[in-house]
């Protein structure tokens, strides 16, 4: 174990102390607080993360944007987006904000999220909560101009839970053209299993349809889908394909599960999504499906159970050309993002 791993294993009995969406919010606050001026972003580097030359030591050019490395923040983390500067800091090639709605709206009531410690996991049913695209957008604008080169910031979408399921292309359409000047990517999240609804819009004529209205409304920005993880093989294979003879730029493998493997944690049967290293295995076989039939017509962004530099080796090996960290960070610290960046 590296010194900063050791370092955040050390205060992790403190943090897990607490309830976890509290100090989700702290750690966002204090990320957003110290990369607010120049001196707190290079303390930042130095102290968690990977410096300035590391991060940009091996750049990729994919969807038309230059990502400086690999490695990204997966969406919900900083659904807002208040700490992407704090994210550049510590090294990330990009960060992806949201899930962003139309309009703002509180999510579902507390708690709504868990802490599966033995698994490496954690189960949440935010329900997307969050301030909605226009105050997104905002703050975007008035951070894009001080991110280094090569950091690209995507924005998640999606739809507000009380729109009616008839208007809901155009709810995608707003959250979409309200952020089109501030976003690299757009990522149409069709797979969060917390708004009722939202995975039906997985079916592969409803899907083109919907990435339609996405793309009229945000001409020109690179369009990528996050998909579930729970889709059967053959629904997997069918989406795979029309996204790849669409044009779709990408897809994101995947989001968090509703299944629940053999688990250990007293938490194991709350409702909601399941996340951290249980996924690994499946997100290693669907990013390597998705390679085999889509070839090099998408970009594969993995998403789920990456927790270290040899997982990220391995899933690199399997076709992914960026990897996302999310649950990993919750237990292994950002110490792990210079780590995965190096590797
Ligand atoms: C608390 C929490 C909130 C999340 N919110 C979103 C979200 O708003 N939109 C989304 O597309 N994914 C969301 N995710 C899913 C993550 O982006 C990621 O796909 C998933 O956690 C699997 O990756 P991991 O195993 O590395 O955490 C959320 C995950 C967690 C744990």
């Amino acid at each position: 174990m590296g010194r900063r791993a050791a370092a955040y294993r050390a205060v992790r009995p403190i943090l897990f102390g607490l309830d976890p969406e509290r100090v989700h919010h702290l750690a966002l606050s204090s990320l957003r607080v110290s990369a607010a001026l120049a001196p707190g972003r290079a303390a930042l580097a130095f102290l968690f993360g990977a410096p300035p030359r590391a991060a940009a030591s091996d750049p990729v050019d994919l969807m038309g944007l230059r990502f400086r490395n690999r490695i990204g923040l997966g969406a919900g983390f900083d659904k807002d987006g208040v700490a992407v500067d704090g994210w550049a800091a510590l090294g990330l090639g990009f960060v992806e904000v949201g899930t962003v709605t139309p309009r703002p709206q509180p999510g579902n009531p507390r708690p709504r999220l868990y802490r599966l410690r033995e698994d490496g996991a954690l189960v949440n049913r935010m329900g997307f909560n969050n301030a909605g695209a226009d105050a997104l957008a905002a703050r975007l604008a008035a951070v894009r101009p001080r991110l280094p080169d090569g950091f690209v910031v995507g924005v998640n979408i999606g739809r507000n839970r009380d729109t009616p399921d008839a208007d809901v292309d155009a709810d995608y359409a707003a959250a979409a053209a309200a952020v089109a000047g501030v976003a690299d990517y757009l990522a149409v999240n069709v797979s969060s299993p917390n708004t009722p609804g939202l995975r039906d819009l997985q079916d592969p004529d409803r899907l083109v349809r919907l990435l339609d209205a996405v793309q009229q409304a945000a001409p020109g920005t690179p369009v990528v889908v996050k998909l579930a993880p729970d889709l059967e093989r053959g629904a997997f294979d069918t989406i795979a394909t029309r996204l790849a003879d669409g044009s779709a730029s990408g897809m994101i493998l995947s989001n968090t599960t509703t299944a629940r493997p053999p688990l250990v944690s007293r938490h194991r049967d709350e409702a909601g999504g399941l996340s951290g290293a249980p996924l690994l295995d499946g997100t290693l076989e669907s990013v390597e499906r998705a390679r085999e039939l889509v070839g090099s017509r998408l970009v594969i962004i993995a998403s789920g159970g990456a927790g270290s530099a040899a997982d990220v080796v391995a899933l690199r090996q399997r076709g992914a050309d960026l990897v996302q960290l999310w649950t990993s960070l919750i237990y292994a610290g950002p110490g792990l993002i210079g780590e995965t960046v190096r590797a």
